[in-house]
């Protein structure tokens, strides 16, 4: 290492030396405090990404980080044929959080998103004796091969093709174009109920409505990929709640473990039962440090209400954001604190320049700004967030 190098210079290079070239980082983030992350020189950001919407809890929990120690002394894994003391608390208080009326009571534990919608796949499949699904354009469920079928976006399909299925691609909100795609060869429909990756577009209720009623009685399911809405980030533990629509499936994964790798398939008693014993597992799912890591993640829920905080603290950063009158901005959408920001040209330069003023936020698309934040973000923090981005685009204010 050279004199004059920087650490965040070093730990770059070093780096660069083993990563695959997918992405390119500039910047190492070395810990954080709560909504704050800090990065290797010590510079505080606010950060409205939490990882891509992960971080609920925030970062450096401390009733997260000790509950993972004292599980990891105890026990960290057994087989998911095992039963565990922990996983149960888990699923205990998971349904606890869930309303009863969904009539979701079964849940299939893995580590991620993509492998939760691989897990929905496989019981949507057998559940019905179909091959067939219908997802909607703009819709993002996962990159591994299996559910890059439900994923629209063609940079990340077209280079894979042939993909394991075909996928029938409706558009979202478009009830004409859902009604002609459910036919008597669908297995289900797979939705996000509020577009993440897509854009930050909420559904219509009455698109959901649609889409329970047609696949109730045409034979299909309905899933709903809750991996990024769920969990409180829309003000209500599942976003599915807002619109008053049981879902056969909802999968979680992002903010449920508050960063540990955790997914959860919840499903029915009636789906649950399709499955023949051993026809789905996976090495890691259901294990104890991952299980304790859920369970302090809803207890700090309950301590601090944070879907209660989400809801309100999100509504607050909406009005915040359109009283900024930016003449930049044509849109602010989005529910609780998952929230859309579309700009009249590309975003780049505000992400940028947001950057700059140590506020880390992600695009969704070419042209909007997504604000995910930890859901224990407070009203002061959102002033301050909002403050520098009026800042930035006075600065990038077209001439
Ligand atoms: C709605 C949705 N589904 C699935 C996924 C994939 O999850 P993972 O990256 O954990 O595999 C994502 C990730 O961004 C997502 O936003």
């Amino acid at each position: 290492m050279s004199q004059t190098q920087t650490r965040t210079q070093e730990i770059l290079a070093r780096d660069a030396e083993h990563h695959t070239g997918l992405w390119h980082p500039d910047i190492v983030f070395t810990h954080g405090d709560g909504v704050k992350l800090y990065d290797a020189e010590g510079n505080a950001y606010l950060d409205c990404m939490a990882g891509i919407a992960v971080a609920s809890v925030g970062h450096g929990n401390k009733r997260l980080a000790r509950a993972l120690a004292e599980q990891a002394e105890k026990l960290i894994i057994v087989s998911q044929a095992h039963g565990n003391d922990t996983r149960v608390r888990f699923y205990e208080k998971l349904f606890a959080a869930l309303p009863e009326s969904l009539g979701l009571t079964r849940v299939f534990m893995a580590n991620s998103g993509s492998e939760v919608n691989e897990a929905a796949l496989k019981w949507a499949r057998v559940a019905t004796g179909r091959g067939g699904f219908v997802a909607a354009k703009r819709g993002f469920s996962g990159r591994t091969l299996g559910v890059l079928g439900l994923t629209w976006e063609p940079k990340y399909r077209e280079p894979f093709e042939p993909l394991p299925y075909e996928t029938t691609f409706i558009g979202f909100n478009n009830i004409g174009e859902l009604d002609a795609a459910i036919t008597e060869e669908t297995a289900a429909v797979f939705l996000e109920p509020v577009q993440g990756e897509g854009g930050m577009h909420p559904a219509d209720p009455a698109f959901l409505e649609a889409a329970r009623a047609l696949t109730r009685e045409r034979g299909a399911l309905l899933i709903m990929d809750e991996v990024q809405s769920g969990v409180g980030r829309t003000g209500k533990f599942l976003a599915s709640e807002h619109f008053g629509v049981a879902p056969d499936m909802v999968t979680l994964a992002k903010g449920l473990g508050g960063g540990v790798p955790i997914g959860a398939l919840l499903m029915t008693d009636e789906v649950a039962a399709k499955m023949p014993a051993g026809g789905h597992g996976t090495t890691f799912g259901g294990n104890a440090l991952a299980s304790a890591a859920a369970v302090a993640v809803l207890e700090e829920f309950e301590a601090r209400n944070l879907v209660q905080n989400a809801a309100e603290v999100g509504a607050y950063f909406q009005e915040r954001l359109r009283a900024l009158n930016a003449p930049q901005i044509r849109s602010v959408r989005g529910m609780g604190l998952m929230i859309g920001v579309e700009f009249r040209g590309k975003v780049a330069p505000i992400v940028a320049g947001l950057r700059d003023a140590r506020v880390l936020v992600i695009n969704a698309g070419a042209t909007v700004i997504r604000f995910v934040p930890p859901l224990i973000i407070t009203k002061g923090e959102v002033d301050e967030v909002v403050r520098r981005l009026g800042v930035v685009l006075e600065r990038n204010k077209p001439s």
